[in-house]
């Protein structure tokens, strides 16, 4: 059993890990033939997780299945961002218990950002000891075993490590996407913005090789794949932690030399943003005009209170930096309203912002103090009305610039990735422009998994409405 502490958790030094090649015992390939049900809360990062999760619980012989209720091992990848995620996720087990209740036979497992978290593992070894096993982010590599000792011990599994452990190459993937590909460039995040747990859940930054990459790249694009999306908490932090010059421009520019049609990268934190970067995103059209560019505020005191190391004015000389360069780029951006001693007129600051920069997307969020952040030690003063009522009135001003910048595309021509049949929208398909904007058009099933171009002929706020561009 190893359980977390929030103390080594927060701790800086730099270990020096190996590299290390993914390994299952021979004995436990396809030992079982069981199904499995895994529900993903949380980003992109905690998706792509998954997608490495089902193909270990495949290689052990588990099949999927989409009703928890018919599942023989149930696992909960889980996210702490905001307090509402972890309530999702323990309204989860509540559900799980009563199955539990039923079929005893049944294993349930919690993996992701939560399992990190020394509280919830408190509260799990005291109230929930019918869940079998817990794995942490840091060692998801030994689901496989953890699994194969549940089921042979019947003893609940807890094994969560503080801190990050050795890179990992060659886990295995079963990807959910046939066209659009995500691969890891950078793992943890050293920021310690003060208002967000994942410095504590996912460790301090360490990059990837870089022949690891461009192997995965190149892999993608023998299998197919028309688009790469590089992740990381903060991928602009790519290569500070090796020791060879390379960075995120320079690693772009060999992905974007590449025959990959499309890249994207998230998340980008402003004050990583380099010269060099965008240079090499202007330079290359593969690489998509669409940049993640989380904000916060518009307050450069609420900035300074979130440890975001910069201010209003130089997000905005970024951002203009960006709009001048790179051809037609939408930029979307995150945003956090009620911060502790946030006031009326800091939260204007922040509408201000909106108005100046209009941004393409925006996923905007109620603070929530997470247990063991310098800001959860900040009193939480702002009442849940105003909190609520700021929200709502960002949101109102961000949906109309959504708007707004859709209706801009109205009788233009846009190249879309058809992603595949609407499934709401009856004899339409679906796919998404350069700019990350959902388009639902008439087309035809072979433009399926393809890079076509659509006549935009309507706007919504959250979507384009067009039609196969003739010719
Ligand atoms: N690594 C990314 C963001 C990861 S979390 C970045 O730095 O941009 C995604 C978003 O969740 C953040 O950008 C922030 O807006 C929001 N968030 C993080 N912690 C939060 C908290 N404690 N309360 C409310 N929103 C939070
Ligand atoms: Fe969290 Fe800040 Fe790191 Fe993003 S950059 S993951 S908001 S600490
Ligand atoms: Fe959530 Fe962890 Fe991602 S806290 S947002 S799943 S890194």
């Amino acid at each position: 059993m190893h359980l977390p502490t929030y103390q080594e958790a927060k701790t800086m030094d730099k270990k020096n890990y190996e590299k290390k090649e993914f390994f299952l015992n021979p004995k436990l390939v396809h030992r079982y033939h069981g199904t499995y049900h895994l529900k993903t809360y949380g980003c992109q990062m905690n998706e792509h997780d998954s997608e490495n999760i089902k193909a270990m619980l495949e290689e052990l012989g588990f099949t999927q299945v989409d009703d928890y209720e018919k599942a023989d091992v149930v696992l909960l990848n889980t996210c702490s961002i905001r307090e509402n995620a972890n309530n999702k996720a323990f309204g989860m087990l509540g559900r799980l218990k009563h199955l539990k209740d039923e079929n005893k036979d049944i294993v349930v497992g919690l993996c992701g950002c939560m399992a990190q978290e020394e509280k919830v593992i408190h509260d799990i070894l005291e109230k929930y000891q019918w869940i079998n096993f817990v794995v942490g982010t840091h060692n998801l590599y030994q689901l496989p075993e953890i699994i194969a000792k549940v089921l042979e011990s019947k003893e609940q599994q807890i094994e969560v490590f503080s801190r990050e452990q050795d890179l990992v190459e060659s886990l295995p993937v079963k990807r959910d996407n046939p066209y659009s590909a995500y691969v890891n460039i950078i793992y943890g995040c050293d920021k310690f913005c003060t208002y967000c747990i994942v410095p504590y859940t996912r460790g301090r930054q360490r990059s990837r090789a870089k022949e690891d990459i461009l192997k995965e790249v190149h892999q993608l694009i023998k299998d197919g794949y028309q688009e790469v999306i590089l992740l990381g908490q903060n991928v602009n932090a790519y290569g500070k932690d090796l020791n060879d010059n390379y960075d995120l421009a320079t690693l772009l520019e060999e992905i974007a030399k590449t025959t990959i049609p499309r890249i994207r990268f998230v998340t980008s934190h402003p004050w990583d943003f380099t010269k060099e970067m965008i240079e090499v995103i202007s330079k290359y059209d593969n690489i998509c005009p669409s940049i993640h560019l989380p904000v916060q505020s518009g307050s450069n005191k609420v900035l300074k209170l979130m440890g975001r190391r910069y201010t209003k004015e130089q997000y905005i000389a970024l951002f203009d930096e960006l709009k001048k360069k790179k051809k037609n780029c939408a930029i979307s951006t995150d945003i956090i309203v009620g911060f502790p001693n946030e006031s009326d007129e800091e939260f204007q600051d922040t509408l201000d912002l909106v108005d100046y920069c209009q941004f393409d997307n925006a996923f905007t969020f109620i603070y929530s103090p997470r247990y063991g952040t310098p800001a959860a030690k900040m009193k939480d003063n702002i009442s849940k009305e105003v909190k609520e009522a700021r929200l709502q009135k960002l949101n109102e001003k961000v949906n109309q610039y959504f708007l707004k910048n859709n209706q801009a595309l109205i009788g233009k021509t846009v190249d879309v990735l058809v992603m595949g049949k609407s499934e709401k929208k009856d004899g339409l398909f679906y796919g998404y422009t350069d700019t990350m904007k959902l388009i639902n058009f008439k087309g035809e099933n072979e433009n399926i998994g393809k890079i076509v171009s659509v006549k935009v002929l309507d706007a919504k706020t959250w979507s384009l409405d067009g039609e196969i561009a003739n010719g």
